[in-house]
């Protein structure tokens, strides 16, 4: 069967229909992205997060709260309030995304950071053990969670864990604990724990400081120049909605399938589409028209890994899971989202028609 065939029929197959998904960080930009995409498979969502991350945010500008089932305000780090949001869901699927996801952000404020992406993670795996209808976990991590050699292959799931700021390092430990808690408890009592890491996303609504292209779209609206920080950075950049539908057949397979799935995963774009930062400013200084430009920060800032890739064979051959948009359209969908938003279309209609289009 091709790849392309098996995409369609895991993510579109009914097989979401009347699930119940507890999804953390459903206030978050992915988050928005994943509860649209389920509820418009028929899934029953229900969300645990604190507010919305930055104002404005996709969760408030496409009114995401409206089509889920429940949804809680409520920290990851308390594992009380994790508990009893987890057990009222009486989720089927866990998804957990909630994080302290930004790495410059992890240097002023490390110890934050590890309670929520670690004691957070474990606070998930604890509650999910005490919750009787939880089959299936995807922890979500992050490429940054390898030990970083900056040298110029993909890295493979089997490889160590790592990371050289906090942010990268705690993500790193949710791997380890995810692990830890899939072999002492998980697996002995039926639920299928797997991991998974993808690389920086892009996509409308995504408003977050010290990203690449909010920080672009920003400079844009004002008719300023673009200050790149590292522009010969290189990341695999992809659309949100690559990494989302290989969590999605990810959990199905795991729910299904049950342990043979219950590992680390990696969903990251085709070889050609690890670009650097120069290459993404370029494109879209491109898309954008006007007089859009940019220019090269010169200060010193802290250190973040310069080369990254993933491979993702196993992916490939085992979900049968692949990239769909280049690079390329993924810009593109991104700066049409954006604009559709400055000229107040919508956007609970646009995100979603985005979604039917790539499915
Ligand atoms: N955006 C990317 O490029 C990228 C790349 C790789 C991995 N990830 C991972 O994907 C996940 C989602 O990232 P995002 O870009 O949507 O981030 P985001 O900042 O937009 O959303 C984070 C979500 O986590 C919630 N959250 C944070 N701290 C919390 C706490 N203590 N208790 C409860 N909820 C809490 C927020 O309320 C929000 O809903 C994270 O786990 C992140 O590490 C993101």
């Amino acid at each position: 069967m091709d790849c392309h065939a098996s995409l369609t029929m895991t993510v579109g197959s009914g097989f979401w229909r009347g699930k119940r998904v507890f999804l953390t960080g459903h206030t978050g930009f992915k988050g928005s992205w994943l509860s649209l995409w389920l509820q418009s498979l028929g899934a029953q969502v229900h969300g645990l997060a604190l507010d919305p991350p930055t104002t404005p945010n996709l969760f408030t500008v496409a009114q995401v709260a409206s089509g889920m089932a429940s949804h809680t305000i409520g920290d990851i780090r308390d594992p009380a309030t994790v508990q009893k949001a987890m057990q009222a869901s009486q989720a089927d699927i866990v998804i957990h995304m909630a994080a302290q996801p930004l790495v410059r952000l992890s240097y002023a404020e490390p110890v934050a950071t590890y309670a929520t992406n670690v004691m957070g993670t474990v606070h998930v795996l604890e509650a999910a053990r005490s919750t009787p209808n939880v089959k299936a976990i995807v922890v979500v991590t992050t490429d940054k969670c390898y030990e970083n050699k900056e040298w110029a292959w993909g890295y493979r799931e089997n490889e160590p864990m790592g990371g050289h700021d906090p942010y990268s390092n705690s993500k790193g430990c949710a791997e380890l604990v995810t692990a830890a808690y899939r072999n002492s408890f998980l697996q002995a009592s039926g639920i299928a724990v797997a991991s998974a890491r993808a690389g920086n996303v892009i996509g409308g609504g995504d408003w977050a400081a010290d990203r690449l292209v909010p920080d672009i779209l920003r400079a844009f609206e004002q008719n300023q120049p673009v200050v790149i920080r590292n522009a010969h950075a290189t990341r695999p950049w992809q659309h949100v909605l690559e990494p989302l539908s290989g969590y999605l057949s990810l959990a199905e397979h795991l729910y299904t399938d049950g342990q043979a799935f219950a590992e680390g995963w990696n969903f990251g774009p085709k070889d050609d589409d690890a670009q650097p930062v120069q290459w993404i400013v370029e494109h879209m200084v491109k898309g954008w028209g006007n007089e859009a430009s940019w220019q090269q920060d010169g200060g010193t800032h802290p250190h973040e890994a310069n080369y990254l890739k993933l491979d993702i064979s196993k992916a490939k051959a085992r979900l049968g899971w692949q990239p769909r948009w280049s690079l390329q359209q993924a810009l593109q969908a991104s700066v049409e989202w954006h604009q559709q938003w400055l000229v107040g279309a919508n956007m609970k209609a646009f995100t979603m028609s985005q979604i039917a289009q790539y499915q």
